[in-house]
């Protein structure tokens, strides 16, 4: 089957008539996401189907406050998952190895891929979509909400259903800048003009750059998410350098919090040494883990030695 036409007319709906999704259809999109392929047959992600409606208005809320997910017939929150994983090794005999880059990168594509799986099918049967990266706003709380598992992680909603609105599909960049062939070519000044031409539809005053310049400059929503953003990963566990668990989003931003607290940090093999004047607190372990417990004693949140 050609899904061509499918593909040249849909654009994400944000508008949706209050009308359910027959079981028969949701049987074909459930169906639908679990055909994806994943990475060594894993399956590094898990769906959450969310029926609820004090969930649905929880999780629309925390989402930027975005109507549609709201007034969706369907939302599916996908996560990526490697704890499914660690139980079923475990269920062997098997400890999974840390390997928490790597389990975020796959896991974030096989969520991914299955939601676009199930987003096109829904497509291909009329239905309306709409991806939300805004459960990424607080992931923090989401985590509280939804009560996740070390190594579950948010990675994007899908609303659903029939559509309410029509429109034309959006533009996209032209072909031969997203397209390289064989080797990646250099952009030219003129290339960067063409995009911003292209993309002008885009925005309803004809300029793309203010979309870009709103999410992704400095000030923008995605500098925003980027601290929350960490600070979950290392609370999942999903963030080599710190232990699970740590209210720090990198070993980094832990660093410069312990200089705010201290004159100086010293790393030795196995341990991290806080220095204030007159004083000094030794945690033990890899940097981040070391720092974190050298931290809580210079505040006295754990005990010192005696
Ligand atoms: C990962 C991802 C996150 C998105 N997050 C949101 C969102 O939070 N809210 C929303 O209304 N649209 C969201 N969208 C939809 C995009 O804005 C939309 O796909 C893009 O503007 C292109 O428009 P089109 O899908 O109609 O071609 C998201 C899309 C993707 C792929």
């Amino acid at each position: 089957m050609d899904l061509t036409p499918i593909l040249a007319k849909r654009r994400s709906v944000r508008r949706f008539k209050p009308v359910p999704i027959p079981p028969e259809d949701l049987e074909k999109l459930l169906f639908a996401l679990q055909r994806a392929p994943t990475d060594a047959s894993a399956q590094l992600y898990s769906v959450l189907r969310v029926r609820d409606p004090a969930l649905r208005e929880a999780i629309a809320r925390l989402s930027g406050d975005q109507e549609h997910v709201r007034q969706a017939a369907e939302f599916f929150l996908f996560l990526a998952d490697v704890h499914r994983l660690e139980r079923l090794l475990l269920h062997r005999g098997q400890k999974m190895a840390s390997w928490p880059r790597t389990a975020l990168h796959f896991g974030v594509l096989d969520a991914g891929l299955s939601a676009a799986y199930l987003a096109l099918t829904a497509e291909a049967l009329g239905y309306g979509v709409c991806f939300i990266g805004g459960v990424l706003n607080e992931p923090e709380a989401l985590l509280d909400l939804l009560r996740l598992p070390p190594g579950v992680f948010p990675v994007v909603g899908l609303a659903l259903g029939v559509p309410d609105e029509e429109g034309p599909p959006r533009p996209r960049l032209p072909r031969h800048l997203v397209v390289h062939e064989d080797r990646y070519r250099p952009y030219t000044e003129e290339d960067l003009e063409a995009a911003f031409q292209a993309m002008a539809p885009y925005s309803r005053v004809g300029d793309w750059g203010r979309v870009l310049k709103r999410y992704f400059a400095q000030g923008g929503a995605m500098e925003a998410r980027e601290a929350p953003y960490g600070r979950a990963l290392a609370r999942q566990g999903l963030e080599p350098d710190l232990p699970q668990g740590s209210p720090y989003y990198s070993l980094g931003s832990l660093i410069e919090t312990a200089l705010k607290e201290a004159r100086g940090v010293l790393f030795r093999q196995g341990e991290a040494w806080l220095e204030r004047e007159a004083e000094a607190f030794r945690g033990e372990g890899r940097p981040g883990e070391a720092l974190v417990e050298a931290l809580k004693k210079a505040r006295g949140e754990v005990p010192d030695w005696p």
